[in-house]
C-alpha cells in the first residue's frame, strides 16, 4: 500500500487490516510511518513493516521492489495509492510546464515503475493491483490538469495492462477505483456535501477488495465527483 501513511492509503490499509490482511506501509519518511503503523496497530491491524517509497526516484524502486521481495516474498497485493494533487488552483493556461511533470512523474511514472518492479512477484503469487484515482472522462465541475492529465495516464496502464493480462493469461489482475471526494491533505481537508471521510472510503475500499469477484480492467468508483460550492 503506497502512501500509506495518512489519507485514503492510511483508510484503506486500516480497513483492510482489520478484515483480515497482513499490511505493508509504502511511505517515505520514517517518522510519518512509524507513527503510521502505532496507530494501525492499535486499531488490531497485523503491520508486517514499511518500506521506503519515493515514486519520483526512480532508482530507489527498483531497490524497493527487491527489498519487498526478500523481506515480504508472499505479497499478492499492490495497491497504488500515493498520489499529489498538482496545482489546482489555476486553468490550463496558468499551468507550469514543470507542474505537469512533476504531477506525471509522481502519478504516472512512478506508479508505472513500481508497479513494473513488483510485477514478478506478484504474478507468482496470483496478486492483484489496484490504482486509486479519478475519471478519465472530463468532469464540468472540476478539472484541474496536471492531476487530471495523470490520473487519465495511470488509468491507461490499468486498461492496457487487464488487456494484456487477460490476451497472456497472465495470472494477474489490475483494476482502478475512484474513491469519489474524500476529505484530506491532498484537497486542504476540504469538507463539503459530498465528500467523505477517509474511514467511510476505507471501509468501501476494504469491501470491493474482498469481495471475492474478479474486476480485470474495470473502473469503479465509489463516490462521482460533486459540484463544489
Ligand atoms: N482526496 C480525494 O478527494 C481523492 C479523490 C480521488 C482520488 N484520490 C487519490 O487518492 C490517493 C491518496 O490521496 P489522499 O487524498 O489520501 O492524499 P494525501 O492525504 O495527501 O496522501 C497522499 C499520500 O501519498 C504519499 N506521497 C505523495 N507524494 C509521494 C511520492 N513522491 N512518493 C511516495 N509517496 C508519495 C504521501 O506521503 P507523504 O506523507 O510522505 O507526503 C501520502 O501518504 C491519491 O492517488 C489521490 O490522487 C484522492
Amino acid at each position: 500500500m503506497t502512501g500509506a501513511n495518512k489519507g485514503i492509503g492510511y483508510g484503506v490499509a486500516k480497513h483492510l487490516g482489520m478484515s483480515g490482511w497482513q499490511v505493508i506501509l509504502g511511505a517515505r519518511d520514517a517518522q510519518r510511518a512509524e507513527k503510521a503503523i502505532t496507530q494501525l496497530k492499535s486499531s488490531g491491524v497485523d503491520v508486517l513493516g514499511w518500506v521506503n517509497i519515493e515514486l519520483r526516484d526512480l532508482s530507489s524502486l527498483e531497490q524497493a521492489a527487491k527489498e519487498i521481495e526478500e523481506r515480504y516474498p508472499e505479497l499478492s497485493l499492490l495497491v497504488n495509492n500515493a498520489g499529489i494533487p498538482g496545482d489546482m488552483s489555476v486553468d490550463s493556461q496558468h499551468t507550469e510546464l514543470r507542474d505537469i511533470k512533476e504531477t506525471l512523474d509522481v502519478n504516472f511514472v512512478g506508479t508505472f515503475a513500481l508497479t513494473k518492479a513488483l510485477m514478478p512477484l506478484l504474478t507468482k503469487n496470483h496478486g492483484r493491483i489496484v490504482n486509486v484515482t479519478v475519471p478519465s472522462e472530463i468532469s464540468p465541475y472540476w478539472h484541474p490538469l496536471a492531476y487530471v492529465a495523470s490520473k487519465a495516464a495511470q488509468n491507461a496502464l490499468m486498461g492496457v495492462m487487464a488487456i494484456e493480462f487477460q490476451q497472456a493469461g497472465t495470472p494477474l489482475e489490475i483494476f482502478s477505483v475512484h474513491p469519489g471526494p474524500t476529505t484530506t491533505d491532498l484537497n486542504g481537508n476540504m469538507a463539503l456535501p459530498g465528500f467523505h471521510d477517509i474511514d467511510t472510503v476505507g471501509r468501501k475500499m476494504a469491501e470491493l477488495i474482498n469481495d471475492g469477484q474478479s474486476h480485470q480492467g474495470e473502473f469503479i468508483e465509489l463516490y462521482p465527483i460533486v459540484k463544489e460550492d
